[in-house]
């Protein structure tokens, strides 16, 4: 399938997720801090979108929005046309740390959201099984968190998400804190298990290649400017790449271009202060350099 033939049936799908001039203000003791403002968008149904932009510009702020854990000032969060007013089952999330329980073991990790849903143990049991199978990790059932690398706990912390049945996942940077290689991995890992699952994705990252990689639309996050008291929506990019995704495709001009693109478009500034920080000297050793 042509890419321009993706998206025109992805524009055909319903939509799912519906954000409609979002803002969201945080009071301070120095007044309020805007952290988002007036960002509308639209995802449609089985769709994985990513969302990329400099650090403080508001990216987790919508994402724990979208889950309903911060109330937003401003607009509204539509979910399958209702409003979103607090956390809820038909979301899952998966954040940076490790959020697995530590005293339960990884099969009781993934079995809690369905117990939740007053499902019968056994039934609970076998259909965590299930999950975990998808996330290869069906072997490691009997261990407890501790006993797995960082990776693994991520894989399960998707089973877990993903056995409670949500309509959307919500990922906050869930990659951002293991080494480049298991990170690829697990980009992998997360697209197969997209096209087994039946599932609408947001995903939030610092990474533009992973945002690239993932996604067929970046949306682009800005830091508040003159015009723009909070963090605002600059631009939504479409990734013109053909999918299923292929690491060679990295090399070819579209996705160079598409990856420049995104680079001017969030372009960190250094911080305006840093040439008027003193050097700090931390010993007296007397082997200063000019
Ligand atoms: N609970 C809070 N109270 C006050 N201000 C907050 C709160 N949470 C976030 N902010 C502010 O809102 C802005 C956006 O923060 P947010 O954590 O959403 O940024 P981010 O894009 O996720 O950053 P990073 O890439 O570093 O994770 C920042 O200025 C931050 O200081
Ligand atoms: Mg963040």
């Amino acid at each position: 399938m042509s890419v321009s033939e993706r998206f025109r049936r992805i524009a055909a799908r319903p939509v799912v997720l519906d954000v409609r001039g979002l803002g969201m203000s945080f009071p301070g003791s120095a007044g309020m801090v805007h952290a988002l403002h007036d960002v509308s968008f639209q995802v449609r149904r089985r769709e994985l979108i990513t969302v990329v932009g400099a650090s403080g510009c508001g990216k987790s702020t919508l994402v724990r929005i979208l889950a309903g854990l911060t109330a937003h000032t401003a607009g509204e969060v539509l979910l399958d046309g209702k409003p979103v007013r607090g956390p809820g089952p038909d979301r899952g999330m998966v954040f940076q740390g490790y959020t697995l329980f530590p005293w339960l073991s990884v099969l009781k990790n993934v079995m809690f959201g369905l117990e939740m849903q007053e499902r019968g143990a056994d039934q609970a049991r076998s259909e965590a099984l299930q999950w975990l199978d998808l996330v290869g990790l069906a072997h490691k059932a009997d261990a407890w968190p501790h006993q797995l690398s960082g990776g693994q706990r991520q894989r399960v912390a998707i089973a877990r998400a993903l056995a409670a049945g949500p309509r959307i996942l919500l990922m906050d940077e869930p990659f951002g804190a293991l080494d480049p290689q298991t990170r690829s991995t697990l980009q992998e890992h997360l697209l197969q298990i997209w096209q087994h699952v039946d599932i609408t994705i947001v995903f939030i990252t610092h990474d533009i290649d992973e945002a690239l990689w993932l996604a067929d639309r970046v949306l682009v996050l800005q830091p508040p400017d003159a015009a723009h008291p909070g963090g605002w929506l600059r631009e939504i990019v479409e990734v013109p790449l053909p999918v299923p995704r292929t690491r060679e495709m990295a090399l070819s001009p579209d996705y160079r271009a598409t990856r420049e693109r995104l680079e001017s478009l969030i372009h960190p500034k250094p911080p305006a202060t840093a040439e008027r920080l003193p050097v700090f000297k931390l010993t007296q050793a007397g082997d200063e350099v000019v």
